[in-house]
């Protein structure tokens, strides 16, 4: 029998997230206060096979888990006994990664009698906004990750709703894979971003709008187009600066980005409009975001930039609306690959 919670306010949540190349912890209190927030980044290990190897994130998961968790747990200045509940996320990611956070999660929680609250991974990229101001609703969130492109509609609290995403690479993905291509460093989207901000966008690149009414998106024509324009102007013996390439791929990503969420935004008629994942990261769609909802009566909410990236205080946030809502997990809890948000 797995713990039941015990309801109060501002609850105190050791948070934990392994889900790809990060192994992070924190501690969160009543789901917007942040106590501690320990990242412990892997890219390092990662870099020189441009890309995140699984094998090679599990056994880094399972060698910093521990320290990752004291750490935090110090920082915050608490004792395990001040805990309420330990969250952590359950999928999607690498199934090797999720299962040392899932375990190190579940022994806490059951070694201390503590219920187990599961978060999916994009709820807590979503959540990180909670960590910023109050929410306000019917709310829309653009999720832009390495793994995911996807507009969700919050008409309550903790309710997702897909109304739109990616039919091949997300957002994340292209940055890096455009990035490998002009041979720079894993991952590469920060470099893409700090490159484009020195261009001028003079390369003529797609936008995949798809059917008028769609709410999905598509780069990966974006993507070939952008090695096609590289490959095609060396065999003619032109010079292609990286930086315009660069500029011109960021605005026709950003071009579709803002416009669809604004589109979303005013059919539903949502009165806040969250960015979120490792993409919201990125310079030039922060100020465009900005700059398209200067005008309106929206709500903009863009976390720092150290809380787009993932961390394990967006996963107490979202764990935070899981405990409202008496959603514990069992002793048999798994790590979800596939885990759906809906
Ligand atoms: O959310 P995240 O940390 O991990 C996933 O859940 O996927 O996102 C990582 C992705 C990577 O593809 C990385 O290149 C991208 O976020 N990213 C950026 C920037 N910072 C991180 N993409 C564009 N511009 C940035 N500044
Ligand atoms: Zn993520």
């Amino acid at each position: 029998m797995n713990t039941k919670i015990q309801q109060k306010e501002n609850e105190i949540i050791l948070a934990v997230e392994t889900s790809c190349d990060e192994t992070a912890a924190a501690v969160v209190k009543g789901g917007s206060k942040i106590l501690s927030n320990v990242v412990a980044s892997q890219i390092e290990s990662h870099k020189r096979f441009g890309g995140v190897v699984p094998e090679l994130a599990s056994r880094h998961h399972t060698e910093n888990i521990t320290y990752i968790i004291e750490e935090a747990m110090e920082k915050a200045e608490i004792t395990f006994e001040e805990l309420d509940a330990v969250a952590v996320t359950e999928g999607p990611g690498l199934v090797g990664a999720l299962l040392v956070g899932v375990n190190a999660a579940k022994a806490i929680a059951y070694a201390r009698g503590l219920p187990l609250l599961p978060v999916h991974h994009i709820s807590g990229h979503i959540q990180a906004a909670r960590l910023e101001r109050p929410w306000c609703y019917p709310a829309l969130a653009l999720v832009v990750s390495g793994g995911h492109t996807e507009l969700v509609l919050l008409r309550e609290e903790g309710e997702y709703e897909v109304i739109g995403e990616t039919r091949d690479d997300a957002a994340g993905e292209a940055y890096d894979k455009v990035a490998r291509t002009l041979e720079l460093p894993y991952p590469g989207g920060p470099f893409i971003d700090k490159l484009a901000a020195e261009g001028i966008p003079n390369l003529d690149l797609p936008i995949a709008w798809l059917e008028p009414d769609s709410y999905d998106f598509s780069f990966s024509g974006l993507k070939s187009a952008v090695i096609n324009t590289l490959h095609n102007a060396k065999q003619r013996g032109e010079i292609i600066q990286p930086e315009d390439l660069a500029a011109s791929f960021q605005q026709s990503v950003i071009k579709v980005l803002t416009e669809k969420t604004k589109r979303a935004a005013e059919h539903y008629q949502v009165k806040q409009v969250v960015l979120a994942g490792g993409v919201a990261a990125n310079k030039g769609l922060r100020s465009a975001m900005e700059e398209i909802f200067s005008s309106s009566s929206v709500e903009l909410t863009i976390p720092p930039f150290n809380l787009c990236t993932d961390n394990a205080a967006m996963i107490g946030a979202a764990a935070h609306v899981q405990w409202k809502k008496n959603k514990t997990a069992g002793w048999d809890l798994n790590g979800v690959p596939g885990l759906a948000l809906t």
